[in-house]
């Protein structure tokens, strides 16, 4: 099955044809900047711009950064409030012409990753974390999908993800060692009521695993996501896959 994954992000939206059975992009990927608030009329017009842009007539599968109940968006920590409230399906269906399937876009991350990526073949108790903008979670055990909202756990006084995410560190302009050392500190939290085999840490950032994996001391084994940017996009695809199939 052939679907257009959408990856909605705090900075860009993303999207590209993906053959759901190998986890391969179809096409080179099509991003749209936003380094302003998009309004919920203005980013489903920004999907219809990445449908239009590969002439897309097929399903469509979106991961969108908050939670998501059946195809309602419940909350949008870092785009526009007017999200919350919203029926995202109908939205996002309205804007492009084409059947969608939603979920968050740290769920459909880790699905790509457990899939075809870093945690292949591995049916036991993991943890996928996007470091981005904000920080997004979702946990895996023997094939069944929990996607969490561990960046809101408080950290300091603050929702962890205004210290962890990679954002953070950029706009800090915090040393590997500093950003490394807090987000030790915080796997050490979650380790304590989850207990992880495996974490897989994604986003932009986990490219550059080599400069802060060493300052992370967690029982459990910690990778880097393999399908790095791509992850949103090629799970957005297999989550829609998944809903089809039912
Ligand atoms: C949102 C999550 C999302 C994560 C990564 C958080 O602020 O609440 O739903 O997965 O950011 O985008």
């Amino acid at each position: 099955m052939k679907v257009l994954g959408i990856d909605i992000g705090g900075s860009a939206i993303k999207g590209a044809p993906v053959d759901a059975a190998t986890g391969r992009l179809l096409a080179g990927r099509f991003k749209i900047e936003t380094p302003l608030l998009l309004s919920p009329g203005e980013m489903a017009d920004a999907t219809a711009m990445i449908a239009a842009h590969f002439r897309w007539r097929g399903p469509v599968g979106i991961g969108f950064p908050g939670v998501i109940h059946g195809g309602t968006i419940l909350t949008s920590a870092n785009l526009d409030k007017k999200f919350v409230g919203c029926d995202g399906i109908r939205l996002f269906e309205k804007a492009t012409g084409l059947r969608v399937a939603l979920t968050n876009d740290a769920a459909a991350a880790g699905l790509a990753e457990m899939r075809f990526g870093a945690g292949r073949d591995f049916g036991g108790k993991a943890l996928m974390l996007t470091l981005g903008t904000g920080v997004g979670s979702v946990l895996f055990f023997r094939g069944a999908l929990f996607p969490c909202e561990l960046g809101h756990l408080q950290m300091d006084g603050r929702d962890a993800e205004k210290r962890v995410a990679a954002s953070v560190k950029h706009r800090k302009d915090l040393s590997w060692k500093r950003w490394g050392e807090r987000l030790n500190r915080y796997l050490g939290t979650l380790e304590g009521i989850l207990w992880p085999e495996l974490i897989v840490i994604g986003g932009g950032i986990s490219a550059k695993h080599d400069k802060f994996f060493k300052y992370l001391k967690t029982r459990a084994r910690v990778v880097p996501a393999e399908f790095l940017n791509e992850a949103g996009i090629v799970g957005a695809a297999l989550w829609a896959e998944r809903e089809r199939r039912g």
